[in-house]
């Protein structure tokens, strides 16, 4: 017994110790830890050596330990108290270091999360932290994502950091997902596009970008052990498109493995999506990590799979596992080489990559991340009502009422992996205040804890905004540990109680009003969007996000964002969705394919978001097929006709009535935002590709094109009423 109680002791003891010696030691030398190969430790020049054959070289060089050492992130024992560590005494997230071998003089390699803003270690732990995924894919502007993961990538690059888990391309099949503000929506090519340029930018500084998580990980509270049945048109066609697009468009240098299970089989040692589909069928030739802790359950299952490497920790994929794997003739030391040659060839490259700039501390926060932050945010609010209330009038000795305690927080968005901290937040109060802050207009602000108090504020201003929604609390990555719960999956889209209270009590003394929506995905409006005049989504819009706020609701921006979703009339047309269940399956219908195929009406259509100008389309023109590059060339005219020079996200759809198999009404095949002055023409012009009319065939396991008449829809959103068609005939 007593031997017992004194090994407890002994062992808390070391814990703490260590714990502590991490903290104060371990991450200090992070700046001087290079990332880069020592150039003056091989014979040639940066450009002269072949990455490929001295990862040859070096693996042939290797003992089976070193080689092994390749497929871990850290060791438990170093990694687990540096990571408490930080987490609790400096609340910032480790430099694990991965795949150091100094006796071959291979430089190791540093993850950062960063679906909104990397994550660092130095500058009080701040960075330009930006609105999230989900409101930027309402920008439907993928060369403002390009510039976004431009920033991103430079500030992780100058926090010493080299492999970006980012972008996540999961597809929102529900909105009750608790990582849905994370993604870019509920459209497999609005995801791919989006994905491809954030992988481009992040590669373009030389960091390996890692997309998250393959796949069909879109539930957050089960994700461990729930198992995804999906067949195999809808896995093909709705649920990889988007991954492949991304890996063989953008070549990123990574991808993570999902935790959950997709037939059976979790997706770290999921043979038929890392060999069959990812390798074999797309031409992947990265490194594939697994999603952090737990990730793999077992390595001989991982490593036939070609599971590269476990992160962030060394536990299914020990020496002793894998060396008796290995005598017992269960796998072989090819099985390891093959594994250790991918990740080896991909992270040489960046090793030895050329820097066209110095990636120093200065260029975190530089004034024009910081711009671009609050050019996002403007960019991806959606009005997605406006009964002739928006934009406010600016000038008259204004009483502007700002009722509801989301206004006056700082709120960017989930606090797990995909938290990034800013060193300030213009909170929409801010951000109003500061817009009349030479005027002589007066802002009243009201937290709503008393209803009546509010009432009051509402029955004695000229405008009111309220401000409702979510924080990290009720929505983002899931973290359950004893005491502290965060995050997770919305049970109800619904708003709290509270909040649809104190719309539906001061819609009725104020009708001068404006709801103004804070989370990351749909909502359930229907106790009250009838009750008031204007609701404008403004997401969890970054640090910059409240500047945005005030200059939409004034007209100085023009509102241009887009739903990246759809909101149907009754709320529980949307496809099953429970976050406790161990198994579920994913029908090829979701979204608007769905809403659309079973004729289920929409509040809010895909593609739906309001402005303050007007635009007809008109002229649409369809070429015949170009059979050099097997496209046809769609060209339209967008006419603003109204007073307010504007943008507009034009999209095309192919439509599938004609279709022998059962497709979707219609699909997204492109779209382009762009800048119309009041009363002008812009012709627009798309190329559609004649692949992208294919379908899976699972019998014959091939895409195929059908021999017939196709309907091409342009237009402002996915409704029938906004677009104009035509059509093309492969009879
Ligand atoms: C998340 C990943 C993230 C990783 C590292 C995991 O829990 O699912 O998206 O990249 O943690 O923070």
């Amino acid at each position: 017994m007593i031997y017992k109680f004194l090994k407890i002791i002994i062992a808390f003891l070391i814990l703490s110790s260590s714990i502590i010696f991490f903290t104060l030691y371990v991450n200090k030398d992070y700046k001087t830890i290079s990332l880069k190969a020592n150039q003056s430790l091989f014979k040639k020049r940066i450009w002269e050596i072949n990455t490929d054959s001295l990862s040859e070289e070096i693996l042939s060089q290797m003992s089976l330990e070193e080689k092994i050492d390749q497929m871990y992130g850290e060791k438990m024992i170093e990694s687990i108290p540096k990571f408490l560590g930080n987490y609790l005494f400096k609340n910032r997230f480790a430099h694990i270091y991965a795949g150091k071998n100094d006796r071959l003089n291979i430089p190791p390699w540093v993850l950062s999360d960063g679906p909104r803003g990397a994550r660092v270690l130095d500058k009080k732990n701040a960075v330009t932290t930006f609105p999230v995924g989900m409101a930027r894919a309402s920008s439907w502007d993928v060369d403002l994502e390009y510039k976004v993961h431009e920033v991103i990538a430079k500030e992780m690059r100058a926090n010493k950091t080299n492999y970006a888990a980012t972008p996540c391309i999961n597809l929102l099949r529900h909105p009750g997902w608790g990582r849905a503000q994370e993604t870019y929506g509920e459209d497999p090519w609005l995801l791919g596009e989006f994905g491809l340029a954030a992988v481009k930018a992040i590669e373009k500084h030389n960091v390996m970008a890692c997309p998250k998580h393959f796949a069909l990980n879109s539930i957050e509270n089960s994700r461990w052990k729930i198992d995804v049945s999906v067949d195999e048109r809808t896995l093909r066609e709705v649920y990889l498109p988007h991954f492949k697009k991304v890996i063989q468009k953008g070549k990123p240098a990574s991808l993570m493995s999902a935790y959950n299970q997709v037939r059976g089989e979790y997706c770290g040692s999921n043979y038929e999506l890392l060999t069959k589909i990812l390798r074999e069928d797309w031409g992947f030739e990265g490194f594939v990590s697994t999603d952090w802790i737990w990730g793999i359950y077992d390595a001989k299952k991982a490593i036939k799979a070609g599971l590269n490497v476990e992160m962030p920790w060394q536990d299914e994929y020990n020496y002793n596992k894998i060396k008796s794997l290995i005598k017992s003739g269960e796998i072989l030391i090819s099985d390891i080489d093959k594994l250790v040659l991918n990740t080896l060839k991909t992270r040489l490259k960046y090793a030895f990559s050329y820097d066209s700039i110095d990636y120093n501390d200065n260029l975190i926060l530089d004034s024009s991340h910081i711009n671009l932050a609050r050019i996002a945010a403007e960019e991806s609010m959606v009005l997605i009502k406006n009964d002739k209330i928006l934009p406010f009038k600016k000038n008259g000795n204004l009483k502007i009422g700002v009722v509801g305690k989301l206004a006056n927080i700082k709120n960017t968005g989930d606090r797990g992996s995909s938290d990034s901290r800013a060193p300030y937040v213009i909170t929409p109060l801010e951000g109003i205040k500061d817009y009349h802050r030479n005027t002589k207009n007066k802002v009243i602000y009201n937290d709503a804890s008393n209803i009546n108090d509010a009432i009051e504020v509402a029955k004695n201003v000229d405008q009111l905004i309220i401000v409702v929604g979510y924080t990290y609390k009720n929505e983002g990555e899931f973290i359950d540990s004893p005491g502290y719960q965060i995050g997770g999956d919305r049970i109800s889209l619904k708003l709290e109680e509270n909040d649809e209270k104190l719309i539906q009590e001061l819609s009725k003394f104020n009708k001068n009003l404006v709801v103004v929506y804070v989370g990351g995905s749909a909502i359930d409006m229907n106790n009250w969007q009838d009750k008031v005049p204007s609701i404008l989504f403004s997401w969890y819009s970054g640090m910059e996000g409240g500047k945005a706020l005030a200059k939409i609701l004034y007209g100085d921006i023009n509102p241009s964002g887009k739903l990246p979703f759809s909101i149907p009339k009754n709320i529980s047309d949307y496809p099953y969705f429970n976050p406790f269940t161990d198994t579920i399956t994913y029908g090829y219908y979701h979204g608007y394919t769905l809403f659309e195929k079973f004729g289920k009406e929409m509040s809010y259509p895909f593609g739906f978001g309001l402005s303050y100008s007007k635009f007809h389309y008109k002229n649409l023109i369809v070429s015949e097929l170009n059979i050099s590059d097997s496209t046809y060339q769609i060209s339209f005219d967008i006419e603003n006709i109204s007073n307010y020079n504007g943008k507009e996200v034009a999209q095309l759809y192919v439509g599938f009535n004609e279709s022998k198999v059962d497709r979707p009404v219609k699909l997204l095949r492109g779209f382009k935002k762009i800048s119309i002055p009041s009363k002008e023409i812009k012709n627009v012009s798309f190329k559609l590709n004649i692949n992208d009319l294919s379908w899976y065939n699972p019998e014959k396991k091939k895409w195929e094109i059908e021999k017939i008449k196709y309907k091409i829809l342009v237009g402002s959103s996915s409704r029938n009423n906004d677009l104009i068609h035509s059509y093309i005939s492969l009879e």
